[in-house]
């Protein structure tokens, strides 16, 4: 069976977790902590990154430290990841969604001003998949309406939106855009801590915002007195250390995520019935995922086609269900009868290939064979 993905750590991740080990630094002190976020905020073209557990607990840290709470919206893709909406509903503050646009399966920019109201504090953009969002539009408009601006990158290390900057159009990398931005480092990403995060910033006093509500809100002057409520989001050193070694290859890792992705295309090009998820002229995507929207005419749903895929050899997953669908929110009074057509369309006959960053070419020309044949 070809996995989903599979963790690479074929660098220097032994010999730095050694040295935690050997010298003791294996909680949320040590210098791999600093040096992996330098180094992942400077390949961001970021000033500041604040490591912390997971992506998820990044998103949550994100809007705690904008300071959004009760009675503020935060308008969100529906077609993502509950860390999304869980992030603004611990808050207190409410999600509000957007649906997603047929091509990018990223939230459609064109749906977000309609969605503003006098309770708006901030816009989260998602990457999926690794596919930059249309970032200038929202930029634009959240500057224009005095809004804060969350990216979730998490799907997205080292993919690049073409930005128009004051110097003139440039490829700015996702994670650089907004007042915060965060990753997420599982074991499926392109870099990897096993589990971890990352918030990153250009306000050095978001930062330290970031930095003390990361470490339960300790006072600078006297250690055990806390003027605001905390959390304890803190990476280990040892995860840290895992980090680096991981950042260190990002390159490779990015241009291997590529080829694999350029290989699926050109394969599925030819294969009537499926939609991929292809890269706007802004965009390059890092094809975190390579996933597949089956049309209605083939008579398949995504569950069929898995079954068929497993059958053959090939692990999938089925694409994200839209925040609209989760009895969780709902029985919070959240998004009553509201109707989001694109994500529950994609939601149905959508599924992602095996897309780890180890396949070989083989692999990738035998799971396009299966989807192929799956097919006929
Ligand atoms: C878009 C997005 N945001 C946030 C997260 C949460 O990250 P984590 O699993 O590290 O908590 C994920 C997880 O994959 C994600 O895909």
């Amino acid at each position: 069976m070809i996995p989903v993905s599979e963790p690479v750590l074929r660098g220097r991740e032994a010999e730095y977790v050694a040295e935690c080990l050997n010298t003791g630094w294996i909680s949320s002190s040590g210098r791999f902590i600093e040096a992996f976020e330098g180094a992942w905020a400077a390949y961001c073209g970021r000033r500041f990154g604040v490591a912390v557990g997971n992506g998820t607990v990044a998103l949550q840290l994100a809007v705690a430290a904008l300071g959004i709470g009760p009675g503020d919206e935060v308008i969100l893709p529906t077609f993502t990841i509950i860390s999304c909406a869980l992030a603004v509903v611990y808050s207190g503050a409410t999600p509000v969604l957007v649906d997603a646009d047929p091509e990018t399966w990223c939230l459609d920019v064109r749906q977000v001003e309609a969605k503003i109201t006098s309770r708006t504090r901030a816009i989260m953009p998602v990457h999926i998949y690794g596919h930059p969002v249309e970032m200038d539009p929202l930029l634009r408009l959240a500057q224009r309406r005095g809004l804060a601006v969350i990216e979730d990158a998490a799907e997205a290390h080292g993919a690049e939106y073409l930005a128009s900057t004051e110097d003139g159009n440039a490829w700015l990398r996702c994670g650089s855009f907004g007042d915060v931005s965060t990753f997420s480092f599982y074991a499926n990403k392109l870099v990897t801590t096993g589990e971890g995060g990352m918030v990153m910033t250009d306000d050095e006093r978001l930062a330290q915002r970031l930095r003390s509500l990361r470490n339960l809100a300790f006072e600078p002057g006297r250690r055990f007195l806390h003027r605001e409520l905390g959390f304890n989001f803190r990476l280990t050193n040892v995860q840290a250390a895992i980090g680096l070694a991981q950042v260190e290859q990002i390159d490779e890792t990015v241009a291997r995520k590529r080829a694999i992705g350029h290989r699926y295309a050109a394969a599925l090009s030819v294969v009537r019935g499926v939609r991929l998820q292809p890269p706007g002229e802004w965009a390059r995507s890092v094809y975190w995922m390579n996933g597949l929207v089956l049309d209605r005419a083939t008579g398949l749903d995504a569950p069929a086609l898995a079954e068929r895929l497993r059958s053959l050899g090939a692990e999938t997953r089925p694409f994200f269900l839209g925040m609209h669908r989760q009895p969780a929110l709902l029985e919070r009074g959240l998004f009553g009868g509201e109707r989001y057509p694109v994500a529950d369309e994609i939601a149905e006959q959508g599924l992602y290939l095996p897309s780890g960053v180890g396949l070989t070419d083989d692999q990738v020309d035998a799971v396009a064979r299966a989807t192929e044949l799956a097919l006929g």
